[in-house]
């Protein structure tokens, strides 16, 4: 019999076959590759005002949300977040992946349907087999096939939730929410969203909540998550809903009930992310979609096929060897940009992810673009050249 290292060492081999293997790598080059779209997450501005509150706060929770682990803190936090999100409630959770597995294994039982779409995240992927409902993935933004499925399970009973993410964070696509809400509303069905990538980069104007709200659809969804890792520069999440959506989960979702309270650096954190947005994140949001513009025309210029105009501009490759080689090609050019490979996104599509942030030049955007097509070019005719 192996031994559990013989294993472990025989599954990590595998890996290395179809060139999926990771391993952890350090920062360095012009980021292209995080998702600090608006660059808080180094703003001095707002590193400053989060340090000058932390002063005096507990350095740790202390325990979970309902037990000692719940303070004021959190419910002035939750009320900016829910505001900032057009909800009538948020609840916080650590992380998005959190949030994700909180609401789905909360409010869905094996009697329930949910209707997926192929590209939604992992963390939304899990949250529904942690439920146990029965799923239909329906293909990417295809509201014909939704509508099928949705059909089909009508008269079945048990709760019917439509699961989206609002901009998709590996392909920068956008869930076409309009049909979806319509879906829902004709199928006596819900909709939930996940706004991880859009929050702080669409909303009201006024607002940054993402998507939903920047469509004035808040109210006909049943609820979005949101993270602050992204747009917001720092970390944590929150479900925003309805009142009883929050008093369910506070009774039902065991990712929340059983996990120690989110640090307070983290909620501070947020709050003040919040606050900053108010004052910069419109005009950073505006910068970073005419940046994001320019680097589609220069893509279509160099004739690199790209989707919508979008802060997240995927570069399909297909094969993953060739998208390492092709990132490592522009990664020694002092650029960071990754490869993407399963199971992230599906088998034959790896891909370089690029992100597009506010504060890049048109000069850095045009140079990443002729790096992106010289090693797009080297690695295909060193490749043709093996094969001959
Ligand atoms: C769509 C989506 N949802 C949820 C998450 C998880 O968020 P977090 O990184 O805060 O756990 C991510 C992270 O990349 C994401 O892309």
């Amino acid at each position: 019999m192996r031994s559990f290292s013989e294993v472990l060492d025989l599954r990590l081999k595998k890996l290395d076959e179809t060139f999926q293997r990771r391993s952890l790598k350090s920062r360095s080059g012009i980021d292209f590759s995080s998702n600090d779209y608006l660059g808080f997450s180094q703003d001095p501005v707002l590193q400053e005002r989060v340090l000058r509150r932390l002063r005096g706060q507990p350095v740790g929770a202390s325990g979970a949300r309902l037990l000692r682990g719940h303070s004021e803190l959190f419910e002035t936090v939750e009320q900016n977040l829910a505001r900032f999100s057009g909800q009538e409630t948020a609840l916080i959770l650590p992380s998005g992946y959190q949030a994700n597995l909180a609401l789905l294994s909360g409010v869905l039982t094996a009697e329930d349907w949910v209707f997926s779409d192929q590209f939604n995240h992992a963390s939304l992927i899990d949250g529904i087999r942690l439920s146990r409902a029965r799923r239909v993935i329906y293909p990417h933004r295809d509201g014909v096939a939704l509508r099928r499925a949705l059909e089909e399970s009508h008269k079945q009973p048990g709760l019917k939730l439509i699961i989206t993410e609002s901009l998709f964070g590996m392909d920068g696509s956008k869930a076409p929410l309009a049909e979806l809400v319509d879906l829902a509303e004709e199928y006596s069905a819900l909709l939930m969203v996940d706004e991880a990538h859009a929050t702080g980069l669409w909303g009201d104007g006024a607002l940054g909540g993402g998507i939903v709200q920047s469509m004035g659809l808040s109210k006909r969804v049943f609820a979005t998550t949101h993270t602050g890792g992204k747009a917001l520069g720092t970390g944590g999440a929150w479900i925003a809903g309805s009142a009883e959506l929050k008093d369910y989960l506070v009774n039902f979702s065991r990712p929340f009930i059983f996990s120690t309270a989110p640090v307070p650096s983290l909620v501070i954190s947020l709050d003040e992310a919040l606050q900053f947005w108010s004052e910069v994140g419109n005009d950073r949001a505006k910068a970073l979609f005419s940046k994001a513009d320019q680097m589609q025309a220069r893509l279509v210029d160099l004739e690199i096929p790209c989707r919508d105009p979008s802060p997240i501009v995927p570069i399909i490759l297909g094969e993953n060897q060739m998208a390492l080689q092709v990132a490592e090609r522009i990664q020694n050019c002092g650029f960071d940009v990754r490869a993407i490979r399963p199971p992230t996104v599906p088998e034959g599509t790896a891909r370089l992810r690029i992100s597009i942030h506010w504060d890049h030049s048109i000069e850095v955007i045009e140079a990443l673009s002729n790096q992106v097509l010289a090693a797009v070019r080297e690695v295909c005719t060193t490749r043709e050249e093996k094969k001959t």
